[in-house]
């Protein structure tokens, strides 16, 4: 499907992180639809060779928590880019992953690799592909989250995470304006993916906030913020209207509320992951 290339036109290749699953693996397969010569680069743990099927995905399998897996992946992903047929580039800093629970929620150890892999991964990566990104010109989207407006107590780590990755994609833009790279926060409320299962909730708490949205829909919103250069992107009226309500009260009663209902959540689903 050709129709709304747009934008589009003038990249050559992606870079994504975590397009083996859930709303990066719906971003390799819509951008492929709308450029299926579009080339894409990924790094995460596994492959999803049977999802990928038919589309042009170079795979550097890389554990983002390990320091010496992603040196060694952005040594690979450098060279990919530097050969890659000339255009713009893509960057996706998508991976990442919560942990429901008390802190430190499961085990320190895992409490660490998620600010690794939420974190320093993609400070890491988008500092080592930017000269290749302000020499061809592009964008970079940083998956944040709706859990960065405020605190999130059961999950201190992972809703801290995606406010440093708000406060970091927004400040990163001012920066790269004058060199026509353009960054794009996107930040999706509760989404259809494997998110909710590997964050240790024993299922979706879509009863109680509703289904949440779809991937697909996550990434088109993020797409037509692309298209109009939009640096912060909130998919979804009920996601606004949460982030509108919440910014008008102070930071402290926020974190109230959140635990609030992070609590219940806990409740309904604790039991099987104590
Ligand atoms: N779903 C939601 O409700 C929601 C809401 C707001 C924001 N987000 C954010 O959206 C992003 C994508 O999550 P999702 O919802 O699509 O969940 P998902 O289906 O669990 O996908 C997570 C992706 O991250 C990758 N990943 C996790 N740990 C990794 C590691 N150590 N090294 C390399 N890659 C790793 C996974 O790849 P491998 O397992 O193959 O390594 C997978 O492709 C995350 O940053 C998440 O925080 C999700």
């Amino acid at each position: 499907m050709k129709q709304g290339l747009g934008f589009l036109e003038s990249y050559s290749f992606a870079v994504i992180t975590g397009a083996s699953s859930g709303i990066g693996l719906q971003y390799a397969r819509r951008l492929i639809e709308l450029k299926p010569e579009l080339v894409i680069f990924n790094l995460s743990r596994s492959k999803a060779d049977d999802l990928w099927e038919g589309l042009p995905v170079e795979h550097r399998q890389t554990d983002l928590s390990s320091p010496a897996e992603l040196d060694e992946a952005l040594q690979w992903l450098q060279s990919k880019c530097a050969g890659a047929a000339p255009g713009k580039m893509l960057l996706i800093n998508n991976s990442g992953f919560g942990s429901y629970g008390r802190f430190p929620a499961r085990s320190i150890e895992r409490q660490l690799d998620m600010v690794e892999v939420n974190i320093a991964a993609p400070v890491n990566i988008t500092a080592h592909l930017l000269p290749e990104l302000r020499r061809r010109g592009g964008a970079i989207v940083n998956v944040c989250s709706l859990a960065a407006f405020q605190p999130t107590p059961y999950m201190a780590t992972y809703g801290a995470s995606k406010s440093f990755m708000l406060n970091w994609s927004l400040a990163l833009g001012q920066e790269l304006r004058e060199d026509g790279v353009v960054v794009q926060a996107l930040c999706p409320g509760p989404t259809q993916s494997q998110f909710f299962k590997n964050a240790g909730f024993a299922s979706p708490p879509g009863n109680r906030i509703g289904k949440g949205s779809s991937a697909a829909e996550v990434v088109e919103a993020s797409i037509s913020g692309l298209r109009a250069h939009r640096s912060l992107v909130i998919p979804g009226f009920a996601n606004h209207l949460t982030r509108f309500l919440g910014s008008v009260l102070p930071l402290e009663i926020r974190a109230r509320a959140a635990e609030f209902v992070l609590r219940k959540l806990r409740l309904e689903t604790y039991l099987k992951h104590p």
